[in-house]
């Protein structure tokens, strides 16, 4: 019933041909009363860059005490985030923007936590009933009987119980809340919260459903590394943009099925502002890095326009700090993944430096003649030495799964599915880890595309990748090996929630599935892929 067909990439050009016409038919009709300009699909490199300064995103703050849902007698922070549409400037020379805010701000606000000590959010629906992004009502999940507006909060990365993890059918609409409980008994890391409705989850994101979440502990604190204001979280992602400042999300041309299978924005937002600027000191800053595109993958670089980079540190990946820093010029996040980095800037007193990545100027740092003060972290070098990362055996996984990407046609649209192991979300649940046990995952990636695979509740290492024949896996169900194991990268070495399956190549992750029993999901953090079928349920099992 599923048929094999070749990759097409899909442009996305149908609605800026759309806008076009109607911008046409708009200059050759003769009207009685002048009306707006139609709104078109805009160039962001038009727009001026560094007209802005970058934003620094809110800390939430929490409002009161709830009891502790694992110990009643104790109590434990209690915040309430509401979810609304709200009007942000994306960019000086542009008309306000409608997005969808978690806090009031787009992205959402910063939480700033401690492990070992847990909270309480309660996220509340407070959208209009009404979606301002082209629902796709064929798509499981997202069919005419659903309220259009739904929403249920993931904290991706949380070591979080099942009921509070944000499954994709837990949703509630509009005037409804959803209260979670993040124990946080996990290392000091960044993690991100965002929509997970399903069906609807990239519309949701899209429209500004996402946001970010640190957890400290003592070892960090002992690093004595930038903190207060020269610690800057930076959640940057891509979108279209309209010249009416409206968020622009292509359509497939078919009104009945408009989802397409990927969108690349030309405007690319930091901390929700396009091409800002910061003022920064002659000194070192840690940056935390989220990629919160829909689809885009981002090779961040530190350097100027003609093109020279500046070596930087990374010290952590998405689950904390890497054994040591590791001196890098490039750094790759996929959609999902996080990167902790340190840049110094004493050596370009006076001068300017921009974050980049490919051809893109994101951000540019204005340094300071002179630091303002010295402060313990400029004292010396990074420390040699992190957090003590031990790799864990193979021979410690009790069972190996292996578990296909798949790209297909699905017969219900002139479009493709894309699957997990050939299985629609909707079958029954096939991985069953027991709780407290290792496995090993080997994706095999039969597809064209690179898939960041994402496993809700668990940290993982990577293994190894290895190209292989997906021609002769496919017609006959074995795997020839074109390459000898590739070890990951140094930057993706650390403890692991999120993984670039690459195309043609098997990539193996060790998991101990620790926490707790019940069910989650693991999927394609590709937002339109994860939308049309690429995510699954597993089951924790109690040993
Ligand atoms: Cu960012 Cu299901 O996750
Ligand atoms: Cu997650
Ligand atoms: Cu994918």
């Amino acid at each position: 019933m599923f048929a094999l067909i070749t990759r097409r990439r899909f442009l996305g050009q149908a609605s800026l041909l759309a806008a076009a016409a109607a911008m046409d038919g708009h200059a050759s009709e003769a009207l009685p009363a002048p009306s707006p300009a139609p709104a078109v699909s805009i160039n962001a490199s038009t727009l001026k860059p560094w007209a802005d300064p970058l934003p620094i995103l809110p800390t939430a703050k929490s409002v009161g005490f709830r009891p502790d849902p694992e110990n009643p007698a104790a109590k434990v922070p209690y915040y309430r985030i509401a979810m609304r549409e709200a009007q942000v400037k994306l960019h000086r020379d542009l008309p306000p923007t409608t997005v969808w805010a978690y806090g009031g701000s787009f992205p959402g606000p910063v939480f700033d936590t401690r492990s070992g000590e847990g909270l309480l959010v309660e996220w509340a629906n407070e959208l209009p009933p009404k979606h301002f992004l082209p629902i796709d009502h064929t798509l499981h999940g997202a069919e005419a009987d659903k309220p259009e507006v739904r929403a249920v909060v993931h904290l991706h990365g949380g070591k979080t119980p099942p009921e509070s993890d944000g499954y994709p059918e837990a949703w509630y609409p509009t005037g409804k809340s959803g209260t979670c409980f993040y124990p946080n008994r996990q290392e000091a890391t960044m993690l991100f919260y965002h929509d997970h409705a399903m069906g609807i989850n990239r519309l949701n994101i899209y429209a500004g459903l996402q946001g970010l979440f640190l957890i400290r502990d003592g070892v960090e604190d002992a690093l004595n590394l930038p903190r207060g204001q020269h610690e800057i979280p930076l959640m940057v992602f891509d979108r279209m943009l309209r010249s009416d400042g409206s968020l622009e999300y292509p359509t497939s041309g078919n009104a009945k099925a408009p989802w397409v299978p990927e969108v690349f924005g030309d405007a690319i937002l930091v901390n929700g502002k396009l091409a800002p600027y910061l003022e920064v000191e002659p000194r070192k800053y840690r940056f935390r890095l989220m990629n919160g595109s829909n689809g885009r993958f981002f090779h961040f670089s530190f350097g100027d326009s003609a093109g020279n980079s500046e070596q930087f540190h990374q010290i952590g990946s998405d689950q904390g700090f890497l054994a040591a820093p590791l001196a890098i010029r490039k750094l790759t996040l996929a959609p999902g993944e996080r990167g902790d980095v340190i840049f110094d800037f004493s050596p370009h007193a006076g001068k300017e430096v921009l974050l980049k990545s490919d051809a893109f100027e994101l951000l540019q740092f204005r340094v300071a003649e002179k630091a303002s003060a010295k402060s313990p972290e400029d004292a010396g070098a990074l420390p040699a030495t992190l957090r003590p990362l031990a790799r864990i055996p193979e021979s410690q996984a009790v069972k190996t799964r292996r578990l296909t990407l798949d790209e297909n046609m699905n017969g219900v649209r002139e479009s493709m599915g894309m699957l997990l192991n050939n299985t629609p979300w909707h079958m029954p649940v096939t991985e069953k880890p027991v709780l407290n046990t290792t496995e090993i995952w080997e994706l095999v990636n039969l597809t064209e595309d690179s898939h960041p695979i994402h496993l809700h509740l668990v940290r993982f290492q990577i293994l190894d990748r290895r190209k292989f024949d997906v021609f002769e896996y496919q017609t006959k169900g074995n795997v020839r090996y074109f390459s000898p194991p590739l070890p990951p990268s140094p930057s993706e070495s650390g403890w692991k929630d999120t993984v670039r399956a690459d195309p043609g190549t098997i990539t193996r992750i060790i998991v101990p599935f620790e926490g707790y029993a019940g069910r989650y999901v693991w999927h394609c953090h590709l937002l339109e892929h994860e939308d049309n079928e690429m995510m699954r349920p597993f089951e924790v099992v109690p040993a």
